[in-house]
């Protein structure tokens, strides 16, 4: 069990500059799957998830080198199909090599991902959208068991927008035999790197960056290399953390408009930005911070894994602030944890109500997932002994 300690009390001041982004690695790893041969990634960020997905894809026969922030694949005997449940529990994107899968092989045997710890993740839109595209799904101790042969084009609304399913359904439609229109796509930046990816190994994707994706289905694609887009989660908490030690950084190597409901918040909670094409100023001096509501949604709303984050700066707001959750309406376990350093939040429902106190005070927390944990260190920057 990995710990840290914090001693607060320090404005942050200085340049960062922003990592590649996770959330659009994961989906681009398990694309390389689709065509087998030689993949350059490059602005990668240097993560315990990148990592296990890339020992995934060892496992699955590729190889990947990691050389500073660059990923070498080698998919050309990536032949297996099983991802087994030890590697996928650990981490649940893992699951979206199953449509990679079925694309370049017909078949995949992929672990059910399971929980996560802040509730259940069910993967049912995942499953029928591939059903969808001809898949025939079984279910054998736990593993999803699939075979297509041949993937066939089709019509499939996703009844709600799904980063993960649309990027698993996206990756199997780019080899169905035909023509296939998905509706209702996420619209996360993420996303739309992925289809772009997959267009420049040769598929035939219209309508990127709307809702609906058109698909000419495609025999064969081949290898591309990519440039991660800058990771938006990543620097909406360094906006947080500058809003509660106050100071002033710039974030570089980043991206301003792929966070615009968050720089709104930030800019109503009192702090000062400035932006241009590829970096972020945040400052805040003295004066108080004051008091917000969000209300977590689909991109381009106020993303789900800032909300968190925001709750900690909320802690100092001066005035109730109100954060309710619709993505995920469990994603609190963070807040207890809050609790244990003074602050006062309580729960009506999907929402949390913060009341801004005026410090908060070091105690020992637990966090759980990655943005509750982000949560902690921001207020672990700022909690007084
Ligand atoms: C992605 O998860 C991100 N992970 C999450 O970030 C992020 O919180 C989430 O999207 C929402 O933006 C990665 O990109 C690796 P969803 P994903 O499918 O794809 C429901 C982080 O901290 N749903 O968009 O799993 C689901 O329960 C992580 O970086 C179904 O009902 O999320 C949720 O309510 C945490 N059935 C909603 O859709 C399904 O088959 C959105 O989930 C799939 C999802």
């Amino acid at each position: 069990m990995d710990s840290l300690i914090l001693r607060g009390g320090n404005p942050l001041e200085g340049e960062i500059p922003i990592s590649g982004s996770k959330n659009a690695t994961l989906p681009l790893l398990a694309a390389a799957l689709l065509a087998p041969g030689f993949y350059r990634f490059s602005n990668v960020p240097k993560l315990k998830d990148v990592r296990t997905m890339s020992n995934l894809l060892r496992i699955l026969g590729a190889k990947v080198d990691e050389v500073d922030h660059e990923l070498l694949i080698d998919t050309s005997h990536a032949t297996h199909v099983e991802a087994p449940y030890e590697l996928v529990k650990t981490m649940r994107a893992s699951f979206y090599v199953l449509g990679a899968l079925l694309g370049r092989h017909g078949e995949a045997r992929v672990s059910l991902p399971g929980g996560c710890a802040w509730g259940p993740r069910p993967v049912d839109l995942h499953l029928k959208g591939l059903e969808a595209l001809g898949a025939k799904l079984d279910l054998d101790a736990g593993y999803v068991v699939a075979s297509a042969l041949p993937l066939r084009g089709a019509t499939f609304e996703f009844g709600i927008s799904s980063v993960g399913a649309s990027c698993n359904v996206l990756m199997a439609a780019v080899r169905a035999e035909g023509t296939t229109v998905l509706k209702n796509i996420a619209l996360e930046p993420e996303v739309t790197q992925l289809a772009n990816f997959l267009n420049r190994m040769g598929a035939k994707i219209s309508g990127i960056g709307t809702r609906d994706l058109t698909i000419q289905g495609v025999a064969h694609l081949q290898p591309a290399d990519a440039a991660m887009i800058p990771d938006r989660i990543e620097t909406g908490s360094y906006i947080c953390a500058v809003g509660m030690t106050t100071g002033k950084v710039r974030l570089t190597n980043t991206d301003p408009h792929e966070l615009p409901s968050v720089i709104d918040k930030a800019r109503q909670a009192g702090l000062t930005i400035e932006t241009g094409a590829d970096w972020i100023s945040v400052e805040r001096r003295g004066g108080a911070l004051s008091a917000f509501d969000i209300t977590t949604d689909t991109y381009p709303g106020f993303p789900t894994d800032l909300q968190a984050p925001f709750m900690a700066l909320a802690t100092l707001a001066e005035g109730q602030s109100r954060i309710t959750a619709t993505i995920y309406t469990d994603r609190f376990t963070h807040v207890a944890e809050l609790a244990r350093l003074g602050a006062q939040i309580h729960m009506d429902g999907n929402s949390a109500v913060v009341t801004g106190v005026p410090k908060l005070t070091g105690a020992p927390v637990m966090s759980t997932d990655l943005r509750a944990s982000v949560c902690l260190v921001l207020a672990g920057l700022v909690a007084q002994r």
